[in-house]
């Protein structure tokens, strides 16, 4: 059985093993209307247990970087690719992201958001649908046609990558400060001048 409201799903069984790993589904969290969307991978033991994206110590590492960047959490809204945890935290299935894929485009659809952030290698190569260099290409702006619409993309390293590798810090705060400033958040909120023409 699938059922939604909005962009948020209330019951979903498409995936079996999901379905016996989670103990509810994570739905995206932030403002329906957010001109900024973060989108991971899945959630982990965490976001399962809160019911909520990112907030483990991968959460910590974003919201350090949004505040740093001039936003609250509550600013911008944060999504996953697939919304059940994984069995052992293991990588989502092929066929469990595209049994997610629908519910995330109407995400999209939904906030219409002015820039989609990418954290990490699974949402970024599911959203462009090509090979992904997460380190060499975060803080990159691409194109992509999502949610019904055309979408400005910025790559950005999963939040965990710096916690295996603290060198990687710099990169993906400058990416976190590069979406906050492309959107205009940091020049005043919503006085701010969205600059997305400006870059690709
Ligand atoms: N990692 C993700 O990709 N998503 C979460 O919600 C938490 C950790």
């Amino acid at each position: 059985m699938v059922e939604s409201d909005g962009p948020d799903v209330s019951a979903c069984e498409r995936c079996p093993a999901l379905v016996e790993s989670r103990s509810r589904i994570v739905n995206g969290v932030g403002p329906e209307d957010a001109a900024l969307l973060f989108v991971g991978e899945a959630p982990g033991a965490d976001e399962d247990a809160q019911g909520e994206p990112f907030v483990g110590r991968s959460g910590s590492v974003l919201d350090d970087a949004l505040r740093d960047a001039g936003l609250a959490r509550a600013d911008v809204r944060i999504t996953n690719c697939v919304r059940c945890r994984p069995p052992e935290n293991r990588d989502p299935h092929v066929a469990e992201l595209d049994n997610c894929a629908g519910f995330l485009e109407r995400e999209i659809e939904f906030v219409d958001p002015d820039l989609i952030v990418t954290l990490g290698k699974v949402p970024g190569e599911r959203l462009l649908d090509r090979d992904v260099a997460v380190t060499a290409e975060s803080g990159s702006v691409v194109d992509a046609r999502l949610g019904g619409a055309s979408r400005r993309v910025l790559l950005c390293l999963h939040p965990a990558a710096t916690l295996y590798d603290r060198s990687q810090r710099g990169a993906f705060e400058a990416a976190v400060a590069k979406a906050a400033d492309l959107v205009g958040a940091t020049d005043g909120g919503e006085g701010g001048q969205s600059r997305l023409g400006d870059y690709r």
